[in-house]
């Protein structure tokens, strides 16, 4: 059995409920681009907010960190990785926390006590040196030696600026064959942290303040590719069981070997499988120029170009062999996968001819720029090559770090700004919710989407919002919340009334205005926050307003005939329903 079948059994024998992973975009928190710990969507739980599946779970969450895009290539990092975690929503905390860690390490991996070493929080001016957790160490048998007190620093822990928090212990192994030292020296790297316990007892204020939360929680994180990379012995993670076929694949591909190819292989490696996770997430992320969808559209793009260093026929269907393994190997914990292999497919090929089609140039226009300065890419340069070619900036970046020249980024940003401020692109982009192609019948599901929102409100409960969407040439997503199963007689309800909206022949009007004009006439829309000051809102007669980047119909006749699909649990509390035009 595999690290994340042993751990989630040994938390269900705890009493522990496995809780699917949430979505990689957070649902309903726009202050991250993407999950980044497995605590993340369950910050309401933290707060004290009844969990509907009890006060212990378990599970293996999908996150994403791209504040190091640079590292990607070494051995140990990833944009994607999946974070295991266990939570008591204010049921156990300390002693209990750290007696199951134990034991699964001990009991369940067979880890020898004495390569364990662990660190506990030593305290601030707020809160006491935490000798109860060191105690508990004590008593399951870590020597004194392997115990350190470390501080803010190292032991407590926040996701971002605010929220729940607190002090946590970690716990590291011995990874070498080298003998054991007895004292345990946090800064040997033989040392490797591979579980961090957080006792989750305060919540940090907007104004910096503290504040104790209505329940003492835990909230545990083990870093699976990390853990099982060094449970194998592997030092560069992408030779562990993770990564082995994926590499070999490309290493198949390109006919090359691993060895004096590892960079190229472990980005193309890792900017797929991420790219392969973003797209068939069920926030419906879509290569764009904002957001999530330019961090895709930035993996993808560096993946082209370093399979074009490994002489890759960028034109044939490597991509596709990669991310079919990819589906392949992770479908069983991830049913998304499947369901959405067709997008995830043409998206990824849909990214590559655009890309391709430029690249040839882009790099002619790259050589030229080399050969015509001196030792310094100008951001009027680089600003050309994204504007012109599609260069992501950081892949310029790369490329004159690759030739030893410099890039003017201030310049660049100075350039990039500009332009969008002239075009307001980017903040129309930026708030268009899941949809971000335009096509003709993209157009006419837009439409389609927000009447359909209206509809749920008035066949089923005016409370309900929408939670995500997703638009391809053949059907409209919508995700929304309600927690039940939708009878067929809803479902005709909904139908018949969307249908009688289009026979009706209402205009779609488009007016601009300021954001709190619009929440007083009680226009929909998802993020308020992330919006600008000045808004489009759509108007369809008196049966829906609501905040869109557009672009929409003129009239709902355009719209021919409304039919459900599919209706399906999305995750838990959200519903999913699919429709089509026909
Ligand atoms: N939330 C903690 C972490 O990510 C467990 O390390």
């Amino acid at each position: 059995m595999n690290l994340k079948d042993l751990y989630i059994n040994y938390f269900i024998s705890k009493d522990h409920k496995f809780i699917p992973s949430a979505p990689i975009v957070p649902e309903n928190d726009a202050s991250v681009l993407f999950n980044t710990a497995g605590m993340q969507p369950l910050i309401p739980y933290l707060l004290g907010k009844k969990h509907p599946y009890g006060t212990r779970l378990v599970n293996y969450q999908k996150c994403v960190r791209t504040n190091d895009l640079d590292s990607i290539g070494d051995k140990t990092h990833h944009t994607f990785f999946e974070m295991l975690g266990n939570w008591s929503l204010g049921d156990y905390f300390k002693k209990e926390s750290i007696a199951y860690s134990f034991e699964f390490l001990t009991k369940v991996l067979k880890i020898p006590v004495q390569k364990l070493a662990v660190s506990v929080f030593k305290g601030n001016k707020d809160i006491p040196r935490d000798e109860v957790s060191a105690n508990y160490w004590l008593d399951l048998g870590i020597s004194k030696d392997h115990i350190v007190y470390l501080g803010e620093d190292d032991n407590f822990w926040i996701a971002g600026e605010n929220g729940p928090c607190g002090g946590d212990t970690e716990i590291f192994y011995f990874r070498s064959e080298d003998e054991i030292p007895k004292k345990f020296d946090p800064k040997d790297d033989r040392w490797v942290e591979i579980w961090n316990n957080v006792f989750m007892e305060y919540n940090k204020n907007k104004d910096g303040t503290f504040t104790e939360l209505p329940n003492k929680n835990v909230d545990t994180g083990m870093g699976y590719e990390r853990v099982v990379a060094i449970l194998e012995g592997k030092d560069d993670n992408y030779t562990s069981s993770v990564w082995k076929d994926i590499i070999d694949k490309i290493s198949e591909i390109s006919n090359l070997p691993y060895e004096g190819n590892e960079k190229s292989m472990r980005i193309i490696a890792d900017h797929i499988r991420t790219s392969v996770f973003i797209l068939a997430d069920n926030a419906g992320i879509k290569p764009a120029n904002t957001d999530q969808g330019y961090i895709l559209r930035r993996l993808i793009r560096r993946a082209i170009r370093h399979a074009k260093i490994l002489n890759i026929d960028i034109n044939s269907n490597w991509e596709e062999l990669i991310a079919n393994l990819i589906i392949n190997k992770y479908d069983k914990y991830y049913n998304e996968l499947n369901e959405n292999k067709n997008i995830i497919l043409s998206e990824l090929k849909k990214e590559k001819e655009r890309f391709n089609k430029t690249l040839e140039k882009g790099l002619k226009e790259f050589s030229k720029v080399l050969s015509s300065s001196n030792k310094i890419i100008t951001g009027q340069d680089a600003f050309k090559l994204y504007d012109t070619y599609g260069f992501p900036i950081e892949l310029t970046e790369e490329l004159a770090k690759e030739k030893g020249m410099r890039l003017d980024i201030q310049m660049f940003e100075l350039k990039f700004k500009e332009h969008q401020e002239k075009s307001r692109i980017g903040a129309i982009g930026k708030f268009k919710g899941g949809m971000a192609s335009s096509g003709e019948i993209e157009t006419k599901y837009h439409t389609a989407t927000h009447l359909l929102n209206a509809a749920l409100k008035v066949v089923v409960n005016k409370d309900i919002h929408q939670k995500g969407s997703n638009i391809t040439e053949e059907r409209l997503r919508f995700d929304f919340n309600c927690d039940y199963k939708l009878s067929n007689e809803e479902l005709q309800k909904i139908e018949d009334l969307v249908n009688k909206w289009i026979k009706d022949e209402i205009d779609v009007i488009i007016k601009e205005m300021n954001k709190d004009e619009a929440l007083k006439i009680g226009a929909e829309c998802m993020f308020i926050d992330k919006y600008p000051d000045l808004v489009n809102v759509y108007i369809i007669g008196e049966i829906s307003k609501e905040l869109c980047g557009g672009p929409h119909v003129k009239n709902t006749k355009e719209l021919g005939h409304f039919k459900i699909i599919k209706e399906e649990a999305s995750s838990s509390g959200i519903r999913r329903i699919k429709a089509i035009l026909d």
